[in-house]
């Protein structure tokens, strides 16, 4: 995501309109009702699963307005054309050599994605069979609908929309900042041990942090980091870990017959995410195109997200029968596939000026280029990816 500053919660934030606040009471209503039911307090996943997907009240489940200037964060699909021309380019080549097959997106946004690959697929002569879309949001899922079929009103019927993972799968998988969005579990480094942060309720019933001894899921997960590294922190170093990427990877593993996965998404690999520099965590709230730190400022009309440890996503893909084909930045990514597809400026002054602005927004390691990366996994697809070739990040991971 691209927004302008990051700030904290609190009187700078503007108030959303009446309908968002009361829809984000409920919410409330129903997350303090599961603590009271509880021991006291919720593991941090399952705030984050409420706040963003609870049925008809979650961020993503009760509204479709996230995304462009009137929402809260714009995603690279939305900044240009230029990064589903890239990804384009990497698919015709699997299709290629597959001899065709189908394409598969993920969490597709406002369908932006999905209508520019479309065009640049068509544009090189090889459209996937059927482009399925698995959203779990049908507010988001109703937008992309509408947006597809003003669009490109001819392929109506090669765009599927799935209920539940497919199987079989022969081609192309793609995730653009889905990784992301998967609830993350918190914890806190003491010289005895790991703690976990859970949310509790406090003075005059505000959602809040709460510490209390970590559960043993989260001992394995925290655990897989591994002792030199978690010793190498000290003491007070806050931060979560993915859970939920494995299982995600897993089904994707089990979607996919043959082809290949390319999930693109802010992250680093584990031994740069748990640096001291991340000491408070990567959890990171997106409000109105500010960036800030307060998980509980309006539960449900805000986006949360944590970055991706990418090394997770490797070994969760390996573990699931997968091979880590490439990893690179999108800088190293996009450009690679712009130089191979010939970009050519346009002739048209203010155009130029636009597409550079774009390019150095996808690129730019101030922007995204650097903090964006892009993973290939591969199933029962051996052939090497060329355009990871620019510089392939796989020895850090
Ligand atoms: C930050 S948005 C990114 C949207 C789009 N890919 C883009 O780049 O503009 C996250 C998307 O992932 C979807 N999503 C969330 N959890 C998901 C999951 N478990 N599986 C698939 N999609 C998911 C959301 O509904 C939303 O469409």
């Amino acid at each position: 995501m691209s927004v302008d500053h990051k700030v904290n919660a609190g009187p700078g934030l503007p108030r959303p309109d009446a309908h968002t606040l009361e829809r984000s009471d409920r919410l409330l209503a129903e997350i303090r009702e599961e603590i009271v039911r509880g021991s006291g307090d919720i593991p941090f996943d399952r705030y984050m699963e409420l706040a963003l997907y609870a049925p008809g009240l979650g961020y993503y489940a009760a509204q479709a307005e996230q995304f462009g200037p009137g929402g809260d964060f714009v995603t690279a699909p939305e900044i240009s054309p230029l990064f589903a021309a890239a990804l384009a380019t990497q698919c015709v080549a699997v299709l290629g050599a597959l001899g065709g097959g189908d394409l598969l997106e993920l969490g597709a946004g406002t369908g932006r994605l999905a209508a520019d690959l479309l065009g640049a697929m068509a544009d090189k002569g090889r459209l996937p069979d059927r482009y399925y879309i698995l959203e779990p949001s049908a507010a988001l899922r109703a937008r992309q609908r509408d947006y597809l079929s003003s669009c490109h009103p001819r392929w109506r019927d090669r765009v599927v929309w799935l209920d539940e993972w497919p199987t079989g799968l022969r081609g192309v998988a793609i995730a653009n900042e889905v990784l992301d969005a998967l609830p993350v579990r918190c914890f806190r480094t003491t010289p005895s041990g790991i703690v976990e942060r859970r949310v509790g309720l406090g003075a005059s019933q505000h959602l809040g942090w709460c510490e209390a001894e970590a559960e043993s899921e989260l001992l394995t997960v925290v655990g897989r980091l591994g002792e030199d590294l978690l010793e190498s922190l000290g003491p007070g170093y806050c931060s979560e870990c993915h859970p939920h990427v494995g299982p995600w990877i897993a089904r994707l593993a089990g979607a996919l017959r043959e082809g290949v996965a390319l999930l693109i998404d802010y992250g680093y690999p584990r031994s740069e995410y748990y640096h001291w520099q991340r000491r408070e965590g990567t959890l990171i709230c997106h409000y109105r195109h500010r960036a800030h730190s307060d998980p509980f400022f309006l539960p449900g009309a805000q986006d949360l997200s944590a970055s991706v440890d990418f090394t997770t996503v490797a070994e969760a893909g390996e573990a699931a029968g997968m091979q880590v084909l490439g990893y690179a930045t999108q800088a190293h990514f996009v450009l690679t596939n712009a130089l191979e597809a010939g970009l050519t400026p346009p002739q048209d002054e203010l155009a130029r000026l636009q597409l550079a602005q774009e390019i150095k927004k996808l690129t730019l390691p101030s922007e995204m280029g650097d903090r964006f990366q892009i993973m290939a996994l591969g199933r029962g697809y051996t052939q090497p990816l060329r355009r990871f070739a620019l510089r392939d990040m796989r020895f850090r991971l």
